[in-house]
Parts: structure tokens; sequence; C-alpha cells
């Protein structure tokens, strides 16, 4: 069977109601996106396993849910307002603007571009006489270092005192707040903060559908702990065993499909002493999916400490005159970027006598609706009430979709394409012989039959 193309999983977005281009009516925005019918509920369902996973099932993890506006003073700490860079190039022909290390990577490779000073970038694209993506030309500006925060201002004037930035990452929210928390929370050492928000970045080089977008969502944990105590290298070994079993078991992605990659020492953020990612095998190649495990050591909490002047010292319960700044490492989940290697994952062109159906195979707990009730027929009530009564049933428990629309295998095909697990018919012999209904699954396509007032027993051991 053919392979799965961005093409392909972006026309089926569309189609099917998962994500839509944003202010299409308006001729769009370059690079956003809107989450559909469909779309929410696999988002929705992705960030709620993700949190039942690493906060509610785990006695050493809380919540948090901070605003995306922070004091200014936040991102001088965190060293975003230095460090938070792209290499960025003019071409002097067309003046399309790029970005150097990406022009390297796709051009050359991904080592290549890993880790470059901003001199190094101008001279390997100059050496290679690398051309301009857009019209071929040699001739760029030098690199130089660009923000990648987007500004914005606070109340009605427009005055530098008034700037504020959107934050980047949610894990300042986590730091600034992590005082409150150990006030409230009453955890030791070990423990981790977590929270699911929208960071935002002026990417240079934003596309590949919902790869790499300006505007995202990010499930993010801090896990503190006291270096003196545990070796970072447990934790961190530790954390990148549970980030990949939730990528790999819990949501489903093919292990064949995934692998880790450490960061190089040059390529590491301002933060981190060391970083591995796990990579997603996208149609356009390796891409990083998420950020396993980066330690960022004490560096965030000694910088806050520093510049609000406030004690964010933790003191051990058993002896209070030891006090320590904990260390950190960071599991980092990009919730758009999974929901895309998700859909990816899912997709699969199979061939039933002689037609090919296209069907989107998430695990259960990620499909955007459980269970469909299809009535054989629309114009007989004797049938469809009973399939209203089916569907009253199951939707208590399940998100359940009533559909009558169409011939059954249309409706197969479209249940289908939404990666509905199970579909769910009702005929004349429900109604007339043995109040029983037909069970189709999606994968195999078996059908069995199931008596009604067993349904939510037979679902219960599936869904
Ligand atoms: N707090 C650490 C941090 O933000 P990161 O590697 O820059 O680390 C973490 O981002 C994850 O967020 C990435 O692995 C990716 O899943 C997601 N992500 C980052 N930038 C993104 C973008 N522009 N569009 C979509 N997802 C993005």
């Amino acid at each position: 069977m053919p392979k799965v193309t961005m093409e392909k999983i972006v026309s089926l977005c569309k189609r099917r109601g998962f994500i839509f281009p944003g202010s299409e009516i308006y001729g769009g925005l370059a690079n956003t996106w809107d989450y559909g019918p469909y779309g929410v509920e696999l988002k929705n369902n992705l960030k709620k396993i993700w949190w039942k996973t690493f906060i509610q099932d785990r006695e050493d993890m809380v919540g948090l849910d901070a605003s995306i506006l922070m004091n200014p003073k936040v991102w001088e700490a965190s060293g975003h307002i230095a460090s938070f860079s792209d290499p960025l190039m003019d071409c002097k022909k067309c003046k399309e603007r790029i970005r150097g290390d990406k022009l390297i990577e796709e051009r050359i490779s991904i080592e290549a571009a890993v880790g470059k000073t901003l001199k190094q970038i101008s001279e390997i694209i100059q050496k290679e006489k690398l051309p301009c993506p857009k019209c071929g030309a040699t001739d760029f500006t030098e690199a130089r270092s660009f923000n990648l925060m987007f500004k914005t201002h606070q109340g009605v004037i427009e005055e530098e005192s008034a700037l504020v930035y959107m934050r980047p990452e949610t894990a300042q929210g986590i730091f600034v707040n992590f005082k409150n928390v150990l006030n409230t929370a009453r955890k030791k050492l070990p423990f981790g903060i977590g929270q699911i928000g929208k960071a935002f970045r002026n990417e240079i080089t934003p596309g590949n559908f919902t790869f790499r977008t300006r505007e995202f969502e990010q499930m993010e944990i801090e896990y503190f702990f006291d270096p003196a105590a545990t070796k970072w290298e447990n934790i961190f070994d530790e954390w990148k065993k549970q980030s990949w079993n939730f990528v790999n078991d819990t949501l489903g992605i093919s292990k064949d499909n995934l692998r880790f990659r450490d960061h190089e020492k040059d390529e590491l953020s301002h933060y981190s002493k060391g970083t591995t990612d796990i990579e997603y095998l996208f149609p356009f190649g390796w891409g990083e999916l998420c950020a396993a495990a980066a330690y960022r050591t004490d560096f965030d909490l000694t910088q806050h400490q520093k510049f609000s002047g406030e004690d964010l010292n933790y003191s051990n319960p058993e002896d209070l005159k030891e006090k320590i700044v904990p260390h950190v490492i960071e599991p980092s989940f990009g919730t758009d970027r999974i929901a895309l290697a998700v859909l990816l994952d899912a997709y699969n062109e199979e061939e039933i006598n002689g037609e090919i159906r296209v069907v989107m195979k998430f695990v259960p707990a990620l499909a955007p609706v459980k269970v469909a009730v299809l009535p054989l027929v629309k114009n007989k009530e004797i049938i469809t009430g009973k399939a209203r009564e089916v569907f009253n049933l199951l939707k208590k428990k399940y998100t359940t979709e009533y559909d009558e629309g169409g011939s059954i295998g249309k409706r197969y095909r479209r249940q289908d394409e939404i990666g509905t697990p199970y579909c769910v018919t009702i005929d004349f012999d429900t109604v007339e012989k043995d109040d029983s209904v037909t069970i189709r699954d999606r994968d195999t396509t078996n059908q069995e039959r199931v008596k009604v007032d067993k349904l939510v027993e037979y679902f219960s051991s599936k869904l």
C-alpha cells in the first residue's frame, strides 16, 4: 500500500473536519490552523491522556495553569531575551528572509547545521553557494540573530514600559510558581509540576502543516530533585523511558517510526546540560517530536531567585536548616506536533473487495468518536426509534455519533476515515427478532451480534 504523504493528511484533515486552514474565508493567515469538530476531540483526548498519565496517576506530580503573559523580567531572568534567537539572512536579490541553519539542513544535512555560530553559518552558505529557495540567487546578507519572542503591549498605551511577551514556552510559568506550589501542595523532593498551555514563537520558517507553527500548545513537566540525593543521569534516564512509553505504548505510535536523538553539546539550549529528543519519521524525514528529557540543572530557579529577590530554596522537612535550590529534568511535549504524528501514524489505505478504504487506526482512547450508531434505514420509525434508544444508552459513557445519512457502506467508510473503533447497526432483526445489534470492528471489519442489554458491558472491556 502507498505510504502516507503530507498532502494526503492535509486533505483528509480538511475533508473530514480534523484541521482547517486558519481564517480561511479571508484567504487565510499563513501557517495558522484551526481544529475542527473531530480534531478538537482528538487533541482534547491527547491532553486528557497526558494529564491522567503524568499528573493524576502519580503521587509525585501536581498540575498548574499559569498565564501566557508574564512580567517581562521573567524573560530576562530565563535568558530568553538574550539567547532565544535564530540565525536570519536576507536574499539580496529577492529580499526573501530565510533561516541560515535551515538552508544548510535542507541543502546539505542536519548534522552540517547543528551548533554552528552565526559566522560559521554565513561561511558555509557562501562557500557551498547555497541558493535562495525563492529565486535561486546565491548572495545573502550576513547571518544575524533574530529573537523569536512575540511582543505585544499591555494596556492602552503602546510605550516601552507596557511591553510584554507572549510566552515562548510554558515552563517559566512553572518556575515562577515553584514557591507557591511548594507552600500549598506539601510535596517532598523529588516531585514534578506539569502544565498544558499555548506557547508562541515568531518562527522564521514555519511549515509542514502543524509541525512548526507560530502558535502551538505544549504539555510540559519540570521535575525537581536534589542532585546530592539522586544522580541526575538516573532521573534523566527514567524520564526518557516514561516519555518513550507515552508516545509508543499509550498513544500507539509505531516504534519503527520513533528514535531517540541526543543533542550535540553545541546544539544545547542555553539552559541545558543534556537533552534527548524523541524523533518521528515524518513524510519529510526525521524530525523532533518531543524533548524526552532535558537537564536544566538549577539554572532557572537560581536565575529567578537572583532577578526577583525571592528565596526559592527548598528546605528538607526533616532538617529545616538544609536548604538547596533543586535541579530539574524537563520532559516537553508539543501537543500539536504529537497530534500530527498520531494522525500520520494512524493513516492506512487498505483494499477491501476491490475497493480502497482509508482507515485511521487510532488507539481507542484517542479516537474522536468511540462508537457510531447506524440505523440500517432512515425512513422506518421502528428502526430509527430503536437506534436512538441505543444511541442514548451509549452516549452517557462514550463519545457516540448517530448517523443515518447515505448507504451503510458509505457510512462505514466515513467512520473509518475519522477512526471510529466500532459501528453499531440496528436492522430489522434487532426490532423484530432478537433485540441484538451488529457491531463492526474498524480494524478487522469483522462483525458480531450482541444483545442491546449487553452493549455497555461489551464496550467496557474494549474502550
Ligand atoms: N521548555 C522547553 C522547550 O520549549 P523545545 O524543544 O523548544 O523545548 C518542546 O519545545 C516541544 O514543543 C517540541 O519538541 C515540539 O514538540 C514543540 N514545539 C516547539 N516549537 C514548536 C513550533 N514552532 N510548532 C509546533 N510545536 C513546537
